[in-house]
């Protein structure tokens, strides 16, 4: 995972931490506090060190949030970070990959929360999401929120998130920064629809999507 580092000072033991969820927790927090449901059910996929799910169930203590990540030294990651934090709305980290939602385990929840992942994981991640979403949210009022850098119709690509997608791409052809048209047109297919576009600091969005049969 390319934005975490191994350990710093303030990890617990096992824990990764990440640079960037320190910069963005307060503005995706903002835009989630406005939109989740009270006392609602969340399941993050692709929650990678675990700082967001816990900065999230403990500023959202009427929320249960449910982390998860395919990766072995992630969900490591998340449960040293959730053991040190002790919160009682902070369940187990699930073992889910986007890429397979016929293999999810099951969850009821409201709402699915996506940081940083559609970018960096192929696009069948980003199919096998939109698919899971679709059966596992509630119809109607289910929502799916998606953050991260995109790319726009008509919007010159900023100079850092073209550096950006450039990076990933050679890290692997299949990653890269995808288009708010194709995720939408993705989306609609499985009965989700754009409610919200938010621009995010350092030229990062927001997607809201509500499940409409
Ligand atoms: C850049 S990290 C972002 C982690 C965290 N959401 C954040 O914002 O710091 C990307 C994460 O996506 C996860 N990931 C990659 N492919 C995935 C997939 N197919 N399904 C779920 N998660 C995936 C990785 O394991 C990693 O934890």
């Amino acid at each position: 995972m390319q934005t975490l580092d191994p350990i710093t000072a303030a990890a617990p033991t096992g824990a990764m931490a990440s640079p960037a969820v320190a910069r963005n927790t307060d503005p995706i927090l903002a835009v989630l506090k406005a939109h989740l449901p009270a006392d609602g059910r969340v399941l993050e996929i692709a929650s990678g060190s675990g700082e967001h799910a816990v900065a999230f169930a403990r500023a959202l203590p009427r929320t249960t949030w449910t982390p998860s990540d395919p990766s072995p030294e992630a969900r490591a990651s998340i449960a040293a970070w959730a053991a040190e934090a002790a919160l009682p709305n902070l369940n187990p980290v699930l073992d889910l990959d986007a890429a397979r939602p016929d293999a999810w385990p099951p969850v009821d929840v409201q709402a699915i929360v996506c940081i940083n992942m559609i970018h960096i994981s192929p696009w069948p991640a980003t199919e096998g999401l939109m698919a899971g979403a679709a059966r596992v949210l509630p119809d109607p009022g289910g929502l799916l929120v998606l953050y991260g850098p995109f790319r726009e119709a008509d919007v010159p690509l900023a100079p850092s998130n073209e550096a950006f997608d450039a990076s990933l791409k050679s890290r692997d052809p299949a990653w890269g920064l995808r288009e708010v048209e194709a995720v939408v047109a993705l989306a609609r297919t499985h009965g989700l629809h754009l409610t919200r576009r938010a621009d995010m600091p350092a030229n990062n969005l927001m997607l809201l999507f509500r499940r409409v049969g």
